[in-house]
C-alpha cells in the first residue's frame, strides 16, 4: 500500500514509518520539522517537508494518492498546550479537521489518527479506563486530541470515511525528546548516563501506563487491515511507577546516582492506566516489550548518539 505518515519525522510517527516499511509498504512523510527531525525520517521513505496547513499537503495528496493516511502530525506537549491553548487547537484540531477532509477528497482507503489515552479521559472513575469511560479532558492538549477524534469520527459519517483511532498511554523509547508526553524515561535516562541527579516529583509511587514504541507501532500496522471505523485504547493494562523507572533505567545505565525527591506536581493524575482488551481481541494486538527491556533498548540507543 501507499501510506502517507504526517508527523513521520517525530518520533511515534518515526516508528510508525519505520513498521510499515518493514512490513513492505511505500512510506511518504508530512513534516514541517517543528519538533522532528530529518534523521528521524526511516531514508526508505518519501519525506515532504511541509506543514499539513499549507497549500503544498494538498499537491501531496494529489500527486501520491495515498491508500492509507496514518495522522501523527500534533503539538504533542501537555505543557506547550497549556501555555498556548490557541495554537495547540490550531494544530491539532484545524490540522486533523483539515486531513480528513483531504482524505475525504482523494478517496483515502483509511485514515487512522493517533489520539491520547492519557489525556482524552481526564481523571479516571474506574480503573483500567475502558474505551467507554466518559472522555473529561483536563488539559487544553487533551481537549484537541479529542476534538481531533471527533472531526474524524463526522467526516466518517458525512463522507463514508473509514477510520481507525487509537488512544495511547505514554511511549517511550529511542528518538523520543524529553519534553513529550512521556518525557521522564527520556530524561532519567539522559540524566543517568551523564550521571546528573534525577528529580521524583513527590513520592514516586504514582503510576502511568508507559507502553515502549515498537508495541505502537505495530498497532499501526494491525490498523491497515482490522479496526474499520473503532477507537482502541494502545496501553499494556497497568501502571508503572516513577519509582519503578528510575530503578529499571539505573540498573540499564549503571549509574548509582541517588534521586532527588521533590514536591509532587499540581493536579497530576495519580494512578492511571487503560484496558486494551478490545485492541487484543479485534486487532490480535498485545504489548510485547516489558519495560525493562524497553528501558534497556533506550539506554543503548541513547549511548549511540
Ligand atoms: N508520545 C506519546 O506518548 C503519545 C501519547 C499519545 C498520543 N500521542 C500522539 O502521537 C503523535 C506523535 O507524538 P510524538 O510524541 O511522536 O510527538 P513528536 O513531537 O515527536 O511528533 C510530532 C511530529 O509532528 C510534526 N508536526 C507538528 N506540527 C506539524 C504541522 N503543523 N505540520 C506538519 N508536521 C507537524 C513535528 O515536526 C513532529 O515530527 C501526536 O499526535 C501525539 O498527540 C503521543
Amino acid at each position: 500500500m501507499r501510506i502517507l505518515v504526517t508527523g513521520g519525522a517525530g518520533f511515534v510517527g518515526s516508528h510508525t514509518a519505520d513498521a510499515y516499511l518493514a512490513a513492505g509498504h511505500e512510506v511518504h512523510i508530512i513534516d514541517n520539522l517543528s519538533t522532528g527531525r530529518r534523521t528521524h525520517a526511516p531514508v526508505d521513505a518519501v519525506l515532504h517537508e511541509t506543514d499539513i496547513h499549507a497549500v503544498e499537503a494538498e499537491r501531496v495528496f494529489r500527486d501520491v494518492r495515498p491508500d492509507i493516511v496514518n495522522h501523527h502530525a500534533a503539538q504533542a506537549s501537555v505543557k506547550v498546550s497549556s501555555g498556548d491553548p490557541v495554537r495547540d487547537l490550531e494544530i491539532n484540531v484545524g490540522g486533523t479537521a483539515r486531513i480528513a477532509r483531504l482524505c475525504a477528497e482523494h478517496d483515502v482507503g483509511k485514515l487512522i489518527y493517533a489520539s491520547s489515552g492519557g489525556t482524552v479521559y481526564g481523571d479516571p472513575t474506574w480503573l483500567p479506563v475502558s474505551e467507554q469511560h466518559p472522555c473529561v479532558p483536563m488539559s487544553p492538549y487533551g481537549l484537541s486530541k479529542y476534538s481531533g477524534e471527533l472531526y474524524v469520527e463526522l467526516f466518517s459519517r458525512t463522507h463514508g470515511l473509514d477510520f481507525t483511532i487509537f488512544r495511547y498511554g505514554n511511549a517511550f523509547g529511542p528518538r523520543q525528546d524529553p519534553y513529550g508526553e512521556a518525557g521522564v524515561v527520556a530524561i532519567f535516562a539522559a540524566n543517568m548516563l551523564a550521571h546528573r541527579p534525577c528529580t521524583i516529583d513527590g513520592d514516586g509511587e504514582q503510576r502511568k501506563d508507559y507502553l515502549y514504541v515498537s508495541d505502537v507501532a505495530r498497532a499501526n500496522v494491525l490498523a491497515l487491515d482490522h479496526g474499520s471505523r473503532q477507537i482502541y485504547n494502545i496501553g499494556t493494562g497497568h501502571g508503572t511507577s516513577v519509582n519503578e523507572i528510575f530503578q529499571a533505567l539505573q540498573d540499564a545505565t549503571g549509574d548509582g546516582t541517588p534521586p532527588v525527591y521533590g514536591p509532587p506536581r499540581p493536579g497530576d493524575v495519580r494512578n492511571f492506566w487503560l484496558d486494551c482488551s478490545r485492541a487484543r481481541q479485534d486487532l490480535g494486538w498485545k504489548p510485547e516489550v516489558t519495560f525493562e527491556e524497553g528501558a534497556r533498548r533506550t539506554v543503548s540507543s541513547l549511548r549511540l548518539r
